[in-house]
């Protein structure tokens, strides 16, 4: 792997940046700033360099269409503010725009190309699409750890047509990742929610032999529930996912790991409601489960009290309503109790963790926070990103 902080000559060179400014968006309003803090050393180090920056990014699944509400906009006025400077962004149509139409203003140092998902090619991988992204540019940087996990063309099909190099942001992931994973000490335990059901499920199984406990919130832990026979009412789950359960039950049985799941559940009658502790068997038809109860609490504070690692991706509950954000806030509370008296080794990771975090202050309270959710834990299951292996 190549990286860009050991390239000497970038005067002029137009580099053409990838980043991973996926933050929480509300009505045009950032929730959490955490991912454009984090690639403020990538921009400056480039500026300083005197560079002429092109970003890529995306926000959200707009599936290849424009959609406003998803503009990078937001983004750009909040950078420009960091930086000092004036951050272009550029809303024509990226198939139609060619090297000479950029940086005719020689003072101009970083512009923005408008959300990559805008473009169906771009999660297609597509190869005409990437060439032509290519021609912008001299050489390409990959400072998306946290998409380096979609074989996208922004991330991956790139890597052919320009000269590729590693970014700080995810030279620092990848090597304290790295780190993790060879100086991990048992017991492990995964905290593990959200509501990305189906894509979880499989790391899940991948971690039964390696961790001495998997616990599952958030909205995963719906569909076991729902499989063990408990009513779950209008709560998100997914169908169709016994035979994936049972092998989970099966797997950690053979490899003795303790999976864990909600004993007790925290319901609405919908997501702005006040939230109410329930015996799994009261839930009602009409209620959303939407965290976890004070039994199921307390039961994952002596497990985290028995570890030596903890990795936790996923809230427990519907956090951005603070009437169900407790079982996350106790989850935070007792791993930085540990912490702080290094008495385990915490790593947390994924955008809506990262927004618990910041939200009762305690995010440099981890040993390590990483911005990737996805690519988080399957760079932990041991699998090859494709954004990765591209710059290998
Ligand atoms: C993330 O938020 O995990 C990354 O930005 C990737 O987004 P995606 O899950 O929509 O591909
Ligand atoms: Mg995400």
């Amino acid at each position: 792997m190549k990286y860009i902080k050991d390239l000497e000559n970038l005067s002029e060179k137009r580099v053409l940046l990838r980043l991973d400014l996926n933050v929480p968006l509300k009505n045009g309003i950032i929730l959490d700033p955490t991912r454009i803090n984090k690639i403020l050393p990538v921009i400056n180090f480039l500026i300083k360099k005197k560079s002429k920056i092109i970003v890529i990014s995306h926000i959200g699944r707009p599936k290849g269409k424009i959609n406003e509400d998803l503009s990078l906009k937001p983004i750009c006025e909040n950078l420009e503010k960091k930086i000092n400077q004036k951050v272009n962004l550029i809303k024509d149509d990226i198939l139609k725009l060619k090297r000479d139409d950029l940086f005719n203003d020689s003072k101009e140092q970083i512009i923005f190309l408008e959300n990559i998902r805008f473009y169906e090619e771009e999660e297609l991988n597509d190869t005409n699409f990437s060439k032509h992204l290519s021609k912008l540019a001299d050489i390409f940087v990959n400072d998306a750890f946290s998409c380096s996990h979609r074989a996208h063309a922004s991330v991956n099909k790139i890597t052919k047509f320009l000269p590729s190099y590693a970014g700080l942001q995810l030279e620092t992931e990848i090597k304290a990742l790295k780190k993790v994973t060879t100086e991990i000490k048992k017991p492990i335990t995964c905290i593990i929610g959200g509501s990305k059901i189906s894509t979880k499920i499989g790391i899940i199984k991948n971690f039964i032999p390696k961790f001495d406990n998997i616990i599952i919130v958030g909205g995963m832990a719906n569909t076991i529930l729902n499989y063990l026979g408990n009513p779950v009412g209008k709560s998100i789950k997914e169908d169709n996912c016994n035979s994936v359960i049972e092998n989970i039950f099966e797997t950690a049985k053979k490899y003795s790991c303790k999976i864990v799941y909600p004993v007790d559940v925290a319901v609405g009658k919908s997501f702005k409601d006040k939230s109410k502790i329930k015996e799994l068997n009261e839930v009602n038809n009409d209620d959303y489960i939407l965290d976890i109860g004070l039994k199921t609490i307390n039961k994952i504070k002596d497990i985290i009290e028995g570890s030596e690692t903890i990795l936790w991706n996923g809230p427990a509950g519907y956090f951005e309503n603070p009437s169900f954000a407790l079982g996350s806030y106790e989850i935070a509370k007792k791993i930085v109790e540990k912490s702080k008296n290094n008495l385990i080794y915490s790593i947390a990771g994924g955008g809506d963790t990262i927004a618990v975090l910041n939200q009762i202050n305690v995010i440099n309270n981890f040993n390590f926070v990483s911005t990737a959710g996805g690519a988080f834990l399957e760079y932990l299951e041991g699998r090859e990103l494709p954004g990765i292996k591209a710059l290998n």
